[in-house]
């Protein structure tokens, strides 16, 4: 039957059509194969895609009209030498063959004249320089005006690389997205136990926890204050958990351990080539935390100017990457939390007030473990029972004078000493039981001439906090990050151990 040039237009368009609306390889390759049909009768029509790490050739789907024996458009075969595939991909140019039978160098060709086909067409698929495949038809009798034939199956073949190459992109993205899905159910289902290993049993704690629940559904700022260890960044990822909002993310910034010349771009993003060393362009944090919440962890820390851009960011709910004059709005719930006495830090003109008020919507306090030692027997044994099950090991059980011991104690790492001091006693008496006197040797092996722990009190914060930090240090060997560094056994990030032993003027 002759064909015609004149509906070529037509199917370019036919063919755009079928890009878009198609969504499994089948169903489009079945779409080109039917409308290219309407145009000149073919054979046999496939399409190959070609993977240059293996040397192999796949079907993109399932030939149309006369089929090889046993391969299904999912299988590989390495590319067989030879072949008409073999020569569009050396060549990367269309390949005709007229007369299947005159071309002894074609090892494929008896396979072909076997089933009947006598002639053969096959044009590359290159998209961006990148070799994707081939796409052939073949002939029983060699049709009319073959040249004519050619120089259009040349265009559109230009439409199917396109179809061809966004049916991969979509098969690709559509796999990421399977991924991520799965990741997110999985971070999902890790939160629900998260929540679940918060360990109280006091009124005071049991206040504060019940007032959590109200707290979570408005979008209104959190602030909590606490010393080190009492769980504020627990609290603040708990809060997020409960909200509306525990869908999207809960992005930490570490305010201490951002260095003060990038604080702004960490924070809001930059463009690329915005500054020296701005290679791409970067997503803020706040801007990741869209529909989510931001957690300014250690505000305090943040340095004065700023604390005036983040109010103005805080205010208008929009910031501008840095480089970039488009305003970004984004939609979040800000929690912060400090260990540091904000009040002194405004008198000091350290800290602003009018951040302060924007920040302190709700104030939550979190009482040292002193304020609560009715919970200490209940860490001890939630986290005894919890190191158990990760070092799969027997459970270590207390005296009772042990437990009293251990709540006598000031506690000043709060549950995060507890925690800290319940994983050495299992590494080291796991299955035993601990008496008083164990208890009085680990929690008063300080360094001799050092005053016991009970008379803290007459410490102020930062010397309780350097003695903290020294400790730990000694029993780390010095060592501050790393496995069995202070910054692990402190369960702080090594930046933020480095900050404050600066701070303190602790070296190692
Ligand atoms: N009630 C609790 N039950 C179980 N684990 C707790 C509890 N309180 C705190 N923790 C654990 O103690 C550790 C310290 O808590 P977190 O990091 O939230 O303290 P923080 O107040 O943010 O301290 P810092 O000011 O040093 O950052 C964490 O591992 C946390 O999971
Ligand atoms: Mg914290």
């Amino acid at each position: 039957m002759p064909w015609s040039v004149t509906p070529e237009y037509e199917l370019l368009l036919k063919l755009n059509n079928t890009i878009i609306r198609n969504r499994t390889r089948e169903s489009l390759f079945g779409a080109i194969a039917s409308e290219i049909k309407k145009i000149f009768h073919y054979d046999r029509c496939s399409i190959n895609l070609y993977d240059p790490a293996t040397q192999s050739l796949s079907y993109f789907a399932t030939a149309d009209g006369i089929r090889p024996d046993g391969i299904t458009c999912r299988t590989s075969r390495p590319l067989p030498k030879g072949s008409v595939a073999n020569r569009v991909i050396e060549t990367r140019k269309p390949v005709i063959i007229e007369d299947l039978s005159k071309d002894p160098g074609l090892t494929t060709a008896d396979t072909m004249l076997m089933e009947g086909l006598t002639c053969t067409m096959a044009f590359p698929l290159i998209i961006r320089d990148d070799f994707l495949g081939s796409f052939h038809v073949a002939f029983k009798k060699q049709p009319e005006d073959m040249e004519d034939l050619m120089s259009f199956l040349e265009d559109i073949s230009v439409q199917i690389t396109i179809a061809v190459d966004n049916m991969l992109s979509y098969e690709k993205l559509k796999k990421i997205n399977e991924k991520l899905e799965q990741q997110k159910q999985y971070v999902l289902r890790k939160i629900d136990r998260l929540d679940k290993d918060f360990y109280f049993t006091s009124d005071l704690m049991t206040e504060i926890m019940n007032d959590l629940d109200l707290v979570a559904n408005s979008d209104t700022s959190v602030f909590i204050t606490g010393e080190t260890g009492t769980g504020k960044g627990h609290i603040a990822r708990h809060i997020h958990n409960l909200s509306h909002r525990r869908e999207q993310l809960f992005v930490k910034v570490n305010c201490a351990a951002l260095a003060p010349t990038l604080i702004e771009s960490e924070l809001f993003g930059h463009a690329k080539g915005s500054f020296t060393g701005a290679a791409a362009r970067r997503t803020g944090r706040f801007e990741m935390a869209d529909g989510g919440t931001v957690f300014l962890d250690e505000i305090g820390e943040l340095p004065l100017q700023s604390q005036a851009k983040l109010l103005q960011v805080l205010e208008d709910k929009s910031f501008e990457r840095v480089g970039e004059s488009r305003p970004i709005s984004v939609d979040f719930r800000v929690i912060s939390a400090t260990n540091q006495d904000l009040k002194k830090k405004m008198r000091e003109q350290k800290f602003r007030r009018d951040l302060y008020y924007r920040l302190n919507t709700i104030h939550i306090r979190l009482p040292p473990l002193r304020e609560h030692p009715e919970d200490i027997p209940l860490l001890i044994r939630c986290f005894t029972t919890r190191f158990a099950e990760r070092m799969k090991k027997p459970e270590a059980t207390y005296s009772p004078s042990a437990i009293d011991e251990l709540c006598r104690y000031r506690w000043p790492g709060n549950v995060r000493e507890v925690q800290n001091i319940v994983e050495r006693l299992m590494i080291h008496r796991g299955g035993h039981m601990i008496m008083e006197t164990d208890i009085r040797q680990l929690l008063h092996s300080v360094e001799p001439g050092e005053a016991p722990a009970t008379e803290d009190k007459f410490l102020t914060r930062a010397e309780m906090e350097k003695r903290h930090i020294e400790k730990a240090l000694a029993a780390c060997n010095g060592a501050v990050g790393g496995k069995h560094g202070a910054a692990r056994l402190l369960g702080i990030p090594r930046s933020t151990l480095q900050y404050r032993m600066k701070k303190l003027g602790i070296s190692t």
